[in-house]
């Protein structure tokens, strides 16, 4: 088989990627190690950036985002016995959307089930071949086990953090940063009402505690708790008495509502940024590119935001053989370290350390963002996220609205 564009993942990266390049006309196949019944129940990120619900409205994947989607104007952050209001919209005039990811996923699985998109799904022993070349190719065994190999004019590594994209990119190429933080989340999904109209981040001595939501009657929380937590050490009871105490409860008689738990699973936190985000013919975009801490609540925004910038870049590369390709990296990869900085901020501010210098010098970070507008409006301008560039510093476009020299609107085939 020959396409113009294999994307490697059916995540939201390689899922918009392809949705973004069908509206340009490029035609594109993906390739995913999992079922998609897996990939659609998988529980993740929770708040959407004012940018990338711009991006998804403007593509046609506004529809449910709107009736469904929380708009919200900013979050509390809160240290024992205070609670504050940060007004992202007062702050910098943007605001952000409680949106799960599940949702957003559905949205793009029903989309590109409508648009005709082919995808393998439960692909096995994927694997990257001469992407250094001009006919890059990728094999797997498709999933009753024949083998399959796809020619493609560019690859695009939409893999994730365990897939093979990332390192098709030797050694010598790729530099790496990474850092592992001493703590993980316990994540718990529940049914019940959220207790709070916005999301609370809570610095407490016993740990960071979230109180985050998906709609009108599912709760999503999060508690600080020791790496290699086992998550069967936490009953039930245990849950909501913690999330009760490090969420404050009491504090202007704010109460916790309990209710059913749905899922419980453990994270473990990390940074990684791996650059180029090109090499040759392949690109990486997403989680296969870094992995933020979810305290800034930006990789599915990351996500989203890198296949942004490469849709448009491939698409002229494809039908012009020159264009912002070049620059994807670098353009990437500025928003990449902006973000990297702000989840690694964030979350150094609100989990326990165990030194208690550290402690102090958390609380009177809080204290001077509660305090100052400077502080204040830096932490609203990174949460609600920044507008989406493309490697000229041009605002994003939505596909065929932008300018016809380009190229837009023409419908790219295959060379051979
Ligand atoms: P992914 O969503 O990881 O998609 C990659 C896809 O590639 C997957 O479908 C995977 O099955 C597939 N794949 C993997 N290996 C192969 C292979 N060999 N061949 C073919 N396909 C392959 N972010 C937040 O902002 N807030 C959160 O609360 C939050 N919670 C998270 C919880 C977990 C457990 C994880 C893992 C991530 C979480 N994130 C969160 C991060 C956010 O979900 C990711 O940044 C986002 O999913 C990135 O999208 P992606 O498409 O790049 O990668
Ligand atoms: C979530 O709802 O899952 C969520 C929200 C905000 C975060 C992280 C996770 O910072």
């Amino acid at each position: 088989m020959r396409v113009p564009v294999a994307i490697i993942g059916a995540g939201p990266a390689g899922m918009l990627l392809s949705h973004l390049l069908a509206a340009d006309g490029v035609e594109s196949v993906i390739i995913e190690a999992r079922s998609e019944a897996y990939v659609l129940a998988r529980i993740r990120a929770g708040i959407l950036e004012q940018s990338s619900v711009q991006l998804l409205r403007s593509v046609g994947l506004g529809r449910r985002l709107e009736q469904e989607g929380m708009e919200h104007r900013g979050i509390y952050l809160q240290i024992p016995g205070e609670r504050h209001h940060l007004d992202f919209v007062d702050l910098v005039g943007r605001s952000v959307w409680v949106y799960g990811q599940t949702e957003v996923q559905k949205d793009l699985v029903g989309a590109r089930t409508a648009g005709g998109q082919r995808i393998f799904y439960e692909a096995g022993d994927v694997a990257l071949h001469d992407v250094t070349t001009e006919c890059p190719h990728v094999t797997f065994a498709a999933a009753d086990g024949t083998p399959q190999r796809i020619d493609a004019d560019v690859v695009v590594g939409c893999d994730g953090s365990f897939g093979p994209s990332r390192s098709a990119i030797p050694d010598g190429v790729k530099q790496v940063w990474q850092y592992t933080y001493p703590y993980s989340w316990l994540g718990v999904l529940a049914d019940v009402a959220p207790s709070t109209d916005e999301l609370i981040y809570a610095w407490h001595p016993d740990g960071f505690a979230l109180h985050s939501m998906r709609s009108p009657d599912v709760s999503r929380f999060y508690l600080q708790v020791p790496d290699d937590t086992d998550v069967n050490e936490w009953s039930h009871r245990q849950i909501w008495d913690a999330l009760a105490r490090r969420l404050g409860e009491g504090i202007d008689d704010w109460s916790l509502q309990t209710g059913p738990i749905t899922e419980c699973s453990v994270l473990p936190m990390r940074s990684y940024v791996q650059s180029p985000m090109r090499y040759g013919r392949l690109f990486l975009a997403g989680d296969a590119a870094h992995i933020v801490p979810p305290t800034g609540a930006k990789g599915l925004n990351l996500a989203i935001a890198d296949v942004a910038l490469l849709a448009p870049a491939l698409t002229a590369l494809l039908k012009h053989h020159s264009g912002p390709a070049d620059a994807y990296s670098d353009a990437a990869l500025h928003r990449v370290w902006r973000c990297t900085h702000f989840s690694w901020w964030m979350t150094r501010m609100l989990h326990q350390s165990g030194d208690p210098f550290d402690a102090q010098l958390q609380l009177s970070q809080l204290r001077w963002v509660f305090t100052s507008d400077a502080a204040a409006t830096g932490l609203a301008e990174n949460y609600a996220g920044l507008p989406l560039e493309g490697p000229d510093r041009t605002i994003f476009r939505a596909p065929g609205t932008a300018d016809t020299s380009t190229g837009k609107g023409q419908t790219y085939s295959p060379s051979a």
